[in-house]
């Protein structure tokens, strides 16, 4: 492949492979969906009666509805919209967890369980088990299991790792974390909108989910899905616009875990992204997804000193994958397929320092391409392409 010349290489459209990050770009209707909202309907939902703010009570309710076609919930109100994964899961551990608790959590986990338990260990005396995944990024269910404790209240799980790309058994770890009286969280930043994802169906507790990945929506939605038989102790209080003369937080969901004005245009592009996936189908994307990743792993691990992490060629994965090549830095790889080629895709430790002591990365970090909406064999071969010019440059 030709290096391109910076001059020239401006003109050219972006080949965006950080689709794990957050995806881009988003199909034509959520972008039309946020701005209708915002130029029609965006009065503040819940907070009065007149025909706006109707309006902007049924965008949230009619996002609720298609989410809970898409990851299985049943009734649309055991989803509380929040502003990211992140606040999501916090959400989930602060309002759930008690002293004294013990959890269990796997080395997949993102810092946003990751650091919210560490921090939990000294206010909440929280003790807090991390269970090992092999270079594949699986764990053994039979090592979960001896885990347990009489204090154990919580199994946390990252159904996707954003770095290896690996699917862990949400179902069987839900089944696991029943059968010893404890709850569980999936944390589903990964695999939503990219691979089925089954709530009910697997009897998840609690799932954390962004609205700006594979579910195509705008930056600042996500959200959590809380069991109908469980509650949570609101983790931000505040306005609802429901029983308003109470000093406490209502009880209704999903005003008890929603105060403040939520963000209605986004919401509205995110119903219109998820509308995006339920119409290709979740089995389809997960298929095309996985066929791409193949490619892509193929291609780089035939260029030398390439080491590909996670699951090996032909296992199941996600469009994650992650690389690390003899002595290059990954933050010069990136540079270089960024200035160089006009490809966007990450570098570093990727908010998961658990996963990269688990790969052997801590010390190096790796470039992490990750696929989404609208990636393409051609551009999967361009990365490959880039890959190989810069491997034999820098050797
Ligand atoms: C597995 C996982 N969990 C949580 C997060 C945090 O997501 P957000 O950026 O929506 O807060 C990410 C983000 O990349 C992630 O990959």
């Amino acid at each position: 492949m030709e290096r391109v010349d910076t001059e020239i290489k401006a003109e050219r459209p972006t080949i965006y492979l950080d689709h794990a990050a957050t995806s881009w770009p988003k199909p034509p209707a959520v972008y039309e969906a946020v701005l209708h909202t915002l130029q029609n309907d965006a009065a503040n939902p819940g907070r009065g009666s007149h025909r706006m703010a109707v309006r902007a009570s049924r965008v949230l309710f009619n996002c609720r509805k298609v989410l809970g076609r898409l990851l299985d919930i049943r009734n649309p109100v055991d989803i509380a919209f929040t502003g990211n994964t992140t606040m999501a899961l916090n959400m989930a551990i602060q309002g759930f967890l008690r002293p004294g608790d013990h959890v269990i959590a796997t080395m997949t986990e993102h810092n946003s369980v990751w650091r919210p338990l560490e921090a939990l260990k000294q206010t909440l005396q929280l003790q807090v088990d991390y269970v090992p995944v092999d270079s594949q990024g699986q764990l053994d269910l039979l090592q979960v299991d001896q885990l347990f404790q009489a204090n154990t209240r919580l199994l946390i799980c990252n159904h996707s790792s954003n770095l290896l790309g690996s699917i862990l058994p949400a179902a069987e770890l839900a089944e696991l974390a029943h059968r010893r009286g404890a709850r569980i969280l999936l944390d589903i930043a990964q695999s939503a909108g990219h691979i089925p994802v089954r709530l009910q169906e697997w009897k998840i507790d609690m799932a954390a989910f962004p609205g700006h990945k594979g579910l195509l929506g705008p930056q600042g939605t996500g959200g959590l899905y809380i069991a109908p038989d469980m509650e949570l102790e609101p983790w931000i209080y505040g306005g609802t616009g429901s029983q308003s003369e109470a000093s406490g937080q209502p009880a209704v969901r999903p005003d008890r875990y929603e105060p403040g004005t939520p963000n209605t245009p986004g919401i509205a592009g995110l119903a219109a992204g998820v509308q995006h996936v339920l119409e290709q189908s979740v089995s389809h994307i997960a298929s095309q997804e996985q066929q791409l990743s193949h490619q892509m792993m193929e291609g780089l691990l035939s260029i030398p000193g390439v080491q590909v992490l996670g699951p090996e060629l032909g296992r199941e994965r996600t469009g994650i994958v992650s690389f690390i090549m003899e002595h290059q830095d990954p933050a010069q790889i990136a540079f270089q397929l960024d200035r160089e080629f006009g490809i966007a895709v990450r570098a570093g430790m990727h908010c998961t320092p658990l996963a990269h002591r688990s790969a052997g990365t801590i010390g190096t970090g790796a470039v992490r391409a990750s696929i989404g909406y609208g990636s393409t064999a051609d551009e999967v071969q361009a990365l490959i392409e880039a890959v190989r010019w810069i491997a034999r440059q820098n050797k």
